[in-house]
């Protein structure tokens, strides 16, 4: 039997989900997991959010959000291995030797972590500059080769593949070098017109547990023009609704909204209530499946224990792979 190929992916346990988190990354983690030539490892990111600033008692919680999420959102234990990133000690070990062949100059030109110490400029701790090369030790550890996560991933996983060739060149250890798996939502764009969604930029998102209204009302407050022109929009507020819509309605949809545009102009109002609509019934089986979930603490736990285990045992078979080609055992 061929050896299937491993997949890992993560997202940061720093706050709710959204949309753009669900397309960009759990839509491919759920299409991945139903490949049976992949293997699929997918972890809540925990110990990254100690590179932002962060509350205590929020992360604890997030955490286990996040597990429960990918749970709703389908993502099958059975399947695939979920766990927490801070259970598996090793990541940390390895990423503190993946360091050692890092440079500090390459880290400081990465847009994340510019954009990052922008947004938060006296926390540009050592932490931020090594996200790369900890994330990089989340997906080397387990040989994985397919990474599924938005484009604004893409320099991360540039890291990972120049840290993975300089092992192996250096050390002749066996890293694959790892590449995107990319969807269809791989850039959901913010609600504010500019940007993407994210969780980190207040009135950008909706949140998968967003209700009916909630979601109306998010998306009454997203900028419009007079709903007419001789040119569609190529970016801003009108851009980002007719994406949207094509994402949740398909691109017939959107076709016929950028005719309108450019003839009898269109209605936003109602191009709202329908894609509000739509969003909605594909957020619904995931919220009723999370409203089952929280009512069943102790399966959570188990998920959380069996995971840990699962992956900790797989990578602690390469953290002595590498600690023996380094010298250190
Ligand atoms: P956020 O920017 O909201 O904090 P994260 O950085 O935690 O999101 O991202 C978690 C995952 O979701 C990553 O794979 C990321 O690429 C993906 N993702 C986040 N926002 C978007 C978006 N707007 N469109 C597509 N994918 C996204
Ligand atoms: N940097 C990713 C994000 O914010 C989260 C992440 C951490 C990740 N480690 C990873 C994603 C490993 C994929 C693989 O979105």
């Amino acid at each position: 039997m061929k050896a299937k190929k491993r997949v890992l992916s993560g997202i940061r346990a720093t706050g709710r989900l959204h949309l753009g988190n669900y397309l960009g990354a759990i839509k491919g983690m759920l299409a991945l997991q139903a490949d049976p030539d992949y293997e699929t490892l997918y972890m809540v990111a925990d110990a990254h959010a100690l590179t932002t600033p962060y509350n205590v008692a929020e992360l604890r919680q997030n955490r286990r959000e996040v597990i429960i999420d990918y749970l709703a959102a389908g993502l099958d234990p059975q399947k695939s291995i979920i766990f927490l990133q801070a259970d598996v000690i090793e990541h940390f070990e390895l990423a503190f030797y993946f360091s050692s062949v890092t440079t500090i100059a390459k880290m400081q030109h990465l847009p994340t972590f510019k954009d990052k110490v922008k947004q938060h400029p006296h926390h540009n701790s050592m932490a931020l500059l090594n996200y790369p090369v900890l994330m990089a030790a989340d997906i080397l550890i387990y040989h994985a080769t397919d990474v599924p996560v938005g484009v604004d991933q893409k320099p991360h996983l540039e890291v990972a593949r120049e840290i993975a060739r300089k092992m192996n060149a250096t050390y002749g250890t066996d890293f694959p070098e790892p590449k995107m798996f990319a969807t269809k939502g791989e850039h959901v764009p913010s609600l504010k017109g500019k940007g993407k969604m994210s969780k980190s930029v207040a009135g950008s998102y909706i949140n998968l547990t967003d209700d009916l209204a909630t979601i109306k009302k998010r998306l009454a407050d997203a900028p419009t023009d007079s709903g007419q022109g001789e040119k569609l929009p190529s970016s801003g507020g009108v851009a980002n609704l007719l994406t949207l819509v094509e994402l949740f309605q398909g691109s017939q949809q959107r076709q016929k909204y950028e005719a309108q545009y450019l003839s009898t102009g269109l209605r936003y109002d109602q191009l709202k209530a329908k894609l509000a609509q739509a969003i909605y019934q594909e957020l619904k089986p995931i919220q009723s499946k999370r409203a089952q979930l929280e009512a069943q603490p102790a399966y959570v736990d188990k998920v959380i224990a069996s995971g840990a285990q699962k992956a900790r045992q797989l990578a602690q078979q390469t953290v002595k792979d590498v600690k023996t080609k380094l010298g250190l055992g």
